[in-house]
């Protein structure tokens, strides 16, 4: 088994290495910096432009699962989102499918189905409604997904991820806290 993961040097990217290599017989990471410190034995570090078709499609020869953590993490101008969040999601999509990798896992956001009123209830069914160019890229990517499992047969997992920060930074971001505080009071 052999996994790439993209956004390697990022946040969650960084928390993911190290369980990812445990999982697999071999972990290529990728990200844009030179380096990313030190790498587990069955782990190899790849600089690469995710918005380089060639690249990734180089990257991923012999790829059996692609996790994609790499991106643009908030709003930015339109030029930045589309090449590092669009047209890098077509080349890891596309050439994922050239080489017959078998399932990617893909970071979406909550900023794709932003716009449903907060007091309404949302489950993953409800359509698209972006909030930003960012949540916008989220699902063209989340739509390529679908338009390669059912022309292609290729499996994609997207998991809208609300918040993954080590402290909230907001009452949106608090939650989990809130519900440990009440639980502690009771
Ligand atoms: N952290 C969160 O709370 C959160 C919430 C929702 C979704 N996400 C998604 O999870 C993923 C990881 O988020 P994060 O918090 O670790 O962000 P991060 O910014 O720490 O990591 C993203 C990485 O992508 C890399 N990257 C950006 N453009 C690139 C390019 N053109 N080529 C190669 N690498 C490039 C960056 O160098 C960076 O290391 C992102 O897709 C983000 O949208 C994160």
């Amino acid at each position: 088994m052999k996994i790439v993961l993209t956004g390697a040097a990022g946040h969650l990217g960084g928390i993911c290495r190290a369980p990812l290599a445990q999982m697999c017989d071999e972990l290529v990471s990728t990200d844009l910096r030179d380096e990313i410190g030190d790498l587990a034995a069955n782990e190899t570090y790849v600089k690469a432009d995710i918005g380089d078709f060639d690249a990734m499609l180089s990257l991923l020869e012999g790829a059996d699962q692609v996790v994609h953590f790499g991106s643009i993490p908030d709003e930015a101008p339109w030029e930045e989102i589309l090449h590092s969040n669009i047209l890098s999601a077509y080349n890891i999509w596309e050439s994922a499918y050239r080489h017959g990798v078998k399932r990617i896992v893909f970071a979406s956001s909550i900023h794709a189905v932003g716009m449903h009123p907060k007091q309404q209830f949302i489950d993953t069914e409800v359509p698209h409604r972006p909030d930003t160019y960012y949540g916008l890229a989220k699902c063209f990517t989340e739509d390529l997904a679908s338009l390669y499992w059912d022309k292609r047969g290729l499996e994609t997992v997207a998991m809208r991820i609300y918040s993954a920060s080590g402290k909230p930074g907001n009452r949106g971001e608090s939650g989990v806290e809130m519900i440990r505080k009440r639980s502690v009071k009771n």
